[in-house]
């Protein structure tokens, strides 16, 4: 009997602790997401400048000529378009925070003095980017017309933005 009982509690404390571990990493981890915003965790800033160069190319431009030949083929792909859309406005959210101070030079980065001026201005700009972007994705299930409207804002805001927070290239 005695043999059993102490299984039992063994096993109590197996499961205890196993909870217990997991309860601690699940915080760790909520803690790691609170603390950064969008994973610039670590990252120096060369890895800053290089992963919003990235992501302005291969998802925002990327998504955006897809949608554009789309557009011109008159041959929309309601999914696609829509995926490219929700894509885009992912990367948009808090895409601002991803130029902090020490990060205004450098690894070939084209962002312009304003963005640490007009920080506000510049945020608000993302946050519109944004909106318009998760539009379009529901406006993609729309129709065609819906979507070609919505599509010709969010293109919009490539200009609007660049033409202040961004530089000439060399
Ligand atoms: C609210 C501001 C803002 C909006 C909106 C915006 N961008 Fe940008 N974009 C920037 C900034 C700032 C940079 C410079 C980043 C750097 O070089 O560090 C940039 C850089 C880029 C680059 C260059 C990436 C590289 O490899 O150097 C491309 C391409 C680009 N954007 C495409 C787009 C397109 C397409 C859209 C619209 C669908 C768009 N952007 C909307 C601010 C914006």
């Amino acid at each position: 009997m005695q043999y059993f009982k102490n299984t039992g509690a063994a096993i109590r404390v197996v499961i205890f602790s196993s909870v217990l571990s997991f309860g601690v990493i699940t915080m760790m981890g909520a803690m790691m997401v609170a603390a950064t915003g969008p994973a610039l965790a670590g990252a120096g800033p060369e890895g800053i400048i290089k992963q919003r160069k990235a992501l302005m190319k291969d998802v925002v431009l990327k998504g955006l000529k897809a949608m554009k030949q789309m557009v011109k083929d008159d041959f929309i792909d309601a999914e696609e378009a829509a995926k490219h859309m929700a894509k885009i406005a992912e990367v948009a959210d808090g895409f601002a925070k991803r130029f902090p101070k020490g990060t205004e030079s450098g690894f070939k980065t084209t962002a312009g003095p304003k963005i640490w001026v007009d920080g506000l201005d510049f945020e608000a700009k993302f946050t519109r980017f944004a909106v318009d972007a998760r539009a379009a994705s529901i406006a993609a299930t729309q129709g065609d017309g819906a979507f070609k409207a919505a599509f010709l804002k969010v293109a919009k805001n490539c200009k609007g933005c660049h033409e202040t927070y961004r530089i000439k290239k060399k």
